[in-house]
């Protein structure tokens, strides 16, 4: 019997013009949000899904498992708020069940951890990032606007008791905001076995007045720590992953340092990313994706969606934060002409 197109295109190593093969699915699951974080948040304009747009659960799985084959190595869930999707240890359940798929990892704001750590560990979840920019109360609202700092730390520790690891903290630098609090953070990490990760402040999206002044960079925030708490580079997990890791000296763990802006990663980008809506997005900067719910919501076959997305992959250029770089350092880049999607419609 000749192979199916399914067979072949299994077969086939998936690479994009540039020689990055796809590795990690970013699965955004709402773009719903139970916070306004001034760096993420679009203002006015956003226009929310409607709910028979978003995804159901069994159209998630479906296509989790039809990109497992081309090599896919690591699952996120996001969003918006991934604990704002009514039932999503359901999904973890269903998602687990897929034969083969790697671990799952959750990003989360963590307000409503504490009362779902327990089921979602229940449900297969052991990896989790929890975003915390500040550990001061009124920063925090005032950067969340509607976060309460005292149940995203209770989410936190939740998902510690019930025995999540590791767990990750996401701390966004921004200057003059809360680059104060960096060794704070570091400390509280340390003290309580999480391992932080500093983003460094990106345009994402169209509406959140990002100016480069505002980014802290990695190099400033390395110095900043390693003056306080030495450490030791280790590199990126995989040697792909967006974080440098870097050991503390003393044995005390280990944090990690997200370069976006001023170390872009474009060359290793193995990332793909599906919104809420089933677009297949291979670009966080990117202007548009590609519907892939409406070609599973036309009756498609498993190997006419393996085929597009096959396609997809193989006609990547993108390397937007590359070619950025390039333009902020000689003073051409202006962030408002690149119309981009917006973050919590992409996932995070
Ligand atoms: C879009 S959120 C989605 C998941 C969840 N709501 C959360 O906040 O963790 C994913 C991550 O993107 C980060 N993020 C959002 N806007 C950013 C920006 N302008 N620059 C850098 N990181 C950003 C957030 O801090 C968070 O860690
Ligand atoms: S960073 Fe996360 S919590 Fe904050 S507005 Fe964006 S999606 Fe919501």
């Amino acid at each position: 019997m000749p192979p199916t197109e399914s067979a072949i295109i299994t077969a086939m190593p998936a690479l994009d013009t540039l020689g990055r093969p796809m590795r990690d699915l970013r699965i955004s699951v709402t773009d719903r949000c139970n916070f306004r974080c001034t760096y993420c948040m679009p203002f006015d304009e956003y226009q929310w899904m409607e709910r028979h747009e978003v995804l159901s659960f069994e159209e998630i799985e479906r296509l989790a498992r039809l990109f497992l084959d081309f090599g896919i190595q690591k699952v996120r869930l996001t969003g918006g708020e991934p604990l704002v999707r009514k039932d999503l240890p359901q999904l973890i359940e269903g998602l687990r069940r897929i034969e083969g798929l790697p671990d799952i990892t959750l990003t989360t704001n963590g307000a409503l951890l504490a009362a779902q750590a327990e089921a979602l560990y229940a449900a297969g979840l052991r990896r989790i990032n929890i975003s915390i920019d500040s550990l001061r109360a009124d920063r925090f609202l005032a950067l969340t606007k509607r976060g309460n700092l005292d149940d995203v730390l209770a989410g936190l520790f939740a998902a510690k008791k019930v025995g999540m690891t590791p767990i990750k903290i996401n701390a966004v630098v921004i200057r003059g905001t809360n680059d104060d609090e960096i060794l704070d953070l570091v400390q509280f990490s340390r003290e309580n076995g999480f391992e932080i990760r500093f983003i460094e402040y990106m345009d994402v999206g169209n509406a959140n007045a990002w100016k480069l002044e505002k980014t802290v960079t990695k190099k400033e925030i390395l110095e900043t720590i390693h003056a306080r708490f030495p450490v030791r580079e280790i590199g990126r997990e995989h040697g792909s992953a967006p974080a440098v890791d870097y050991e503390f000296l003393d044995g005390a763990g280990e944090i990690g340092i997200i370069g976006s802006v001023t170390e872009p990663f474009c060359s290793s980008c193995t990332r793909l990313r599906l919104t809420a809506d089933g677009k297949l997005v291979t670009c966080l900067f990117a202007e548009s994706g590609f519907d892939l719910k409406a070609l599973i919501r036309s009756g498609a076959s498993d190997d006419e969606i393996r085929s597009q997305v096959s396609k997809i992959w193989a006609l990547r250029t993108d390397r937007y934060s590359d070619l950025r770089w390039e333009q902020v350092r000689t003073g051409n880049y202006q962030a408002g002409q690149h119309k981009k999607i917006e973050m919590i419609t992409l996932g995070g």
